[in-house]
């Protein structure tokens, strides 16, 4: 078909311009989505969604006063807001309120309701877009260190995703694990991060020793920093490159070890998985949060998420792991079927995969060897 053909179709072609006018109403709202999820993020980082929390109507000089900020931008935030449908205005008096119903999934005291936390991997991911259109041309990947706020947000997303669940339905997929945990057994979390879930076990678990390891220096020091903080004597992080840990692991040193959301992006998953299999002991288990999709990509074309995460997988997962020597790429959306496979082959004889009723973006394997 010619550009001109494309541009001036006929029905007899079985051109509908119904299904044409519905997709551009789509892309439309595409643009304001985007557009809004900008605003989201700012309206979470500055904390003007927790200064409306009390739902008390306020002009926005009188916001920017609460927020301690600038009220010419925080009218024009507002006026964003309105015109979102997030924030009611009443013309007459000039005046602005967030409804409880809106400031349940908006503002920090929701937990983990505050989908806003989710709102700034738009802004971070497009913090990085003139190097992936880069990659698009030459390949290659763009490293860690160009996502100048990537941990400070996996930190605040893991709060709310791994730790409310964590004890109450996380854990408890291993039978015994808390009751192991309570007697103390040696713990290991890869690609630990900012180390949020480590370090809530290790206060949990005073009798256990808990170790964690990451690529990334600034993640470890604000780990330790934060370990050290709270007293913990039970807990130490490392920087360490996991793309060699089939070879670097000590074998049989730990009894339990968890990676949450860190295989996909690793340069070298399989060898950090041989690692694992390698360092447990006998009666060792593997716990692995990852991303709950499939490998084929048209089976997830219902995912409640998909988009968002192939846009994730594109801009951050897929590419970090392409930067780093070797690296495999696998992205996000590698899917439960190519895990499974992974897992299988560096040794686990038994690979469970469950799914939690609160959590539709991840599934939880448990690997034994
Ligand atoms: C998506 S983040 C998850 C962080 C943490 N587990 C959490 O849930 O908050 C993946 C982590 O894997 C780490 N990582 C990536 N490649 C690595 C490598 N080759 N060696 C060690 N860590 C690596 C990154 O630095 C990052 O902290």
């Amino acid at each position: 078909m010619s550009a001109a053909e494309i541009l001036s179709p006929s029905p007899e072609d079985g051109y509908s311009a119904a299904k044409a006018a519905a997709f551009e109403e789509r892309l439309v709202d595409v643009l304001n989505g985007g557009a809004i999820c900008l605003m989201t993020s700012v309206g979470h980082r500055t904390g003007l969604f927790d200064a409306m929390a009390d739902g008390v109507a306020g002009t926005s000089a009188d916001i920017a006063a609460r927020a301690g900020l600038n009220e010419r931008y925080v009218r024009e935030w507002l006026g964003a807001m309105v015109a979102s449908g997030i924030v009611d205005c009443d013309g007459a008096t000039n005046t602005y309120h967030l409804p409880a119903e809106h400031a349940a999934c908006l503002i920090r005291a929701a937990g983990p309701n505050n989908l806003a936390v989710f709102a700034q991997y738009i802004p971070e991911l497009g913090s990085v877009e003139d190097d992936i259109v880069d990659c698009f041309k030459n390949g290659g990947g763009v490293p860690y260190a160009r996502f100048n706020r990537f941990h400070e947000v996996m930190a605040e997303d893991s709060g709310q995703s791994v730790l409310p669940a964590l004890r109450e339905h996380i854990l408890p997929l291993v039978p015994d694990l808390i009751e192991r945990l309570e007697t103390g057994i040696r713990v290991l979390d890869l690609g630990c991060g900012r180390g949020r879930a480590l370090t809530q076990m290790a206060e949990w678990f005073p009798n256990s020793t808990f170790a964690g390891y990451d690529l990334s220096a600034e993640a470890i020091a604000w780990a330790t920093a934060n370990a050290e903080e709270r007293g913990l004597t039970n807990l130490t992080f490392q920087v360490r490159d996991l793309g060699t840990f089939d070879r670097d692991a000590d074998e049989s040193a730990f009894d339990f070890v968890t990676t949450f959301d860190a295989v996909h992006d690793q340069g070298n998953p399989r060898a950090m998985v041989r690692g694992i299999r390698r360092t447990l002991d006998t009666g060792g288990v593997y716990l692995a949060q990852d991303i709950n999709d499939s490998s084929h990509v048209h089976e997830n074309c219902d995912h409640p998420i998909g988009p968002l995460l192939y846009t994730i997988s594109c801009m951050h997962c897929m590419t970090v792991s392409l930067a780093q020597e070797g690296g495999e790429g696998l992205g996000a959306m590698w899917g439960r079927q190519l895990a499974v496979e992974i897992f299988s082959e560096a040794g686990f004889g038994s690979v469970e995969v469950n799914e939690l009723e609160h959590d539709i973006q991840n599934c939880y394997y448990v690997c034994r060897p």
